[in-house]
């Protein structure tokens, strides 16, 4: 009998992460993989269009626990994802990133004593306003086995007192998907639909702090649209993000071009081939980073500070001042960047090494059993 392990994903930045993990572990006998959709997110283009891009199987459980305020969502996922636990009995349950879908994963399994590995574990950016830093913190309190992308999730286990034996360096999940995916998504026909223009920045942005209160929001349009005099910008809205805009009333520039979230295929090629990418996504800033695209993060901190030590990554803050002052930096003096250490497309193999370790002994007493 192979060893069961729960899989959970459940918004957007989850997919990309899980697709290289599964597809590793089902070339691993010793295991078996259960995927739960967690419905965090529904809309085809926020889930349903990944699972078509990154062959993705489709998931063995879907919570459909859908949308609502932190305590709700996590609740809801909660109580559905407990009975779904009972009846699996799994040996360990596998949380990825830092969504509401991640803590109430990691907390569902280990009331029931079911082991956590948390990929992408230790990243911090002490910003406790940020509900996805509160997911971290909480989530890594109660991980058995910590999966980590960068040193410095490294160095914030140990500070925080985890045993370094628990802690594994594996590398980038969500570059492993970059990279199996990229020649597929240079081949998208999206940039010759879309955009005339030779030069072209690429937007995103759904981080609570920068979209949800108007003069912030304010703010940042109000850079944008004076970049956007100098560089026309493409910006897939995030349906949170939408909302706002639509609410505020706020006017973009006509060189601000507003899109749908786009698929992952898509993204990627839009990403690869912009001049500079606008952000406060997790994910995009390690994207850009291994892309060798230059990239603004619009937001006061990181909690990838490899992307800006080692990668292509500027912090520009959230004011117009600060991100049009990061905007003229970036003209002035292009970061090239280097790619970190083990974002090199075998995470996903060396996830599984960390598993075959953690689980031996199970492996060991399944294999006599069988
Ligand atoms: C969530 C994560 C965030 C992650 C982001 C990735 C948390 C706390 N936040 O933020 O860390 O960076 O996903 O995209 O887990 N909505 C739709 N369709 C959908 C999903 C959401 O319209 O398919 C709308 C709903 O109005 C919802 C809002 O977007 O209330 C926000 O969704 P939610 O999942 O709560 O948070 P995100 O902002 O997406
Ligand atoms: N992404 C996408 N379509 C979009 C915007 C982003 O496929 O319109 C991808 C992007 O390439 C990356 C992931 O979504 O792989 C990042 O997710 P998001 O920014 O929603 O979340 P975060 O990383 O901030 O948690």
């Amino acid at each position: 009998m192979p060893v069961k392990l729960v899989v959970v994903a459940g918004a957007r930045p989850n997919f990309m992460k899980v697709a290289p993990l599964l597809a590793a572990l089902s070339h691993a006998p010793e295991f078996q993989a259960v995927l739960v959709h967690t419905g965090q997110h529904y809309d085809y283009a926020m889930s349903g269009s990944f699972f078509t891009d990154l062959g993705l199987p489709d998931p063995d459980h879907h919570l459909e626990a859908g949308s609502g305020s932190h305590a709700q969502q996590t609740g809801e996922i909660l109580k559905r994802l407990e009975p779904v636990l009972i009846a699996e009995q799994p040996a360990g349950m596998i949380v990825v990133g830092d969504v509401n879908s991640t803590v109430a994963g990691a907390l569902a399994a280990s009331k029931l004593g079911i082991q956590v590995i948390h990929a992408e574990a230790g990243l911090r950016s002490f910003d406790r306003t940020m509900p996805e830093e509160i997911n971290r913190m909480a989530t890594d309190a109660i991980t058995d086995l910590y999966l980590v992308t960068e040193e410095s999730g490294r160095l914030n286990l140990l500070r925080e007192g985890v045993s370094p034996g628990k802690i594994h360096m594996v590398g980038n999940l969500m570059i492993d998907s970059l990279r199996r995916h990229l020649d597929r998504a240079l081949a998208s026909d999206i940039r010759q639909r879309l955009i005339p223009e030779e030069k072209y920045g690429l937007v995103t942005l759904h981080r609570p702090a920068n979209v949800d209160v108007k003069e912030q929001l304010a703010e940042i349009l109000s850079a944008l649209n004076e970049i956007a005099l100098e560089m026309p910008l493409y910006w897939p809205v995030h349906p949170r993000t939408r909302a706002r805009l639509n609410s505020s009333g706020l006017q973009c520039s006509p060189a601000i071009h507003l899109l749908d979230p786009q698929g992952y295929l898509d993204f990627l090629s839009l990403e690869a081939q912009s001049s500079v990418v606008l952000t406060d996504s997790g994910g995009v800033q390690e994207e850009t980073t291994a892309l060798g695209v230059p990239c603004l993060t619009i937001r006061e901190n990181t909690e990838r500070p490899v992307t800006i030590d080692q990668g292509t990554n500027l912090l520009a803050g959230t004011s117009r001042t600060s991100i049009l002052a990061a905007w003229r930096q970036l003209k002035a003096e292009p970061k090239c960047g280097v790619v970190p250490a083990l974002w090199d497309g075998q995470a996903g193999v060396r996830c599984v090494e960390a598993l075959r370790r953690h689980f031996a002994d199970a492996i060991a007493s399944a294999t006599v059993t069988a």
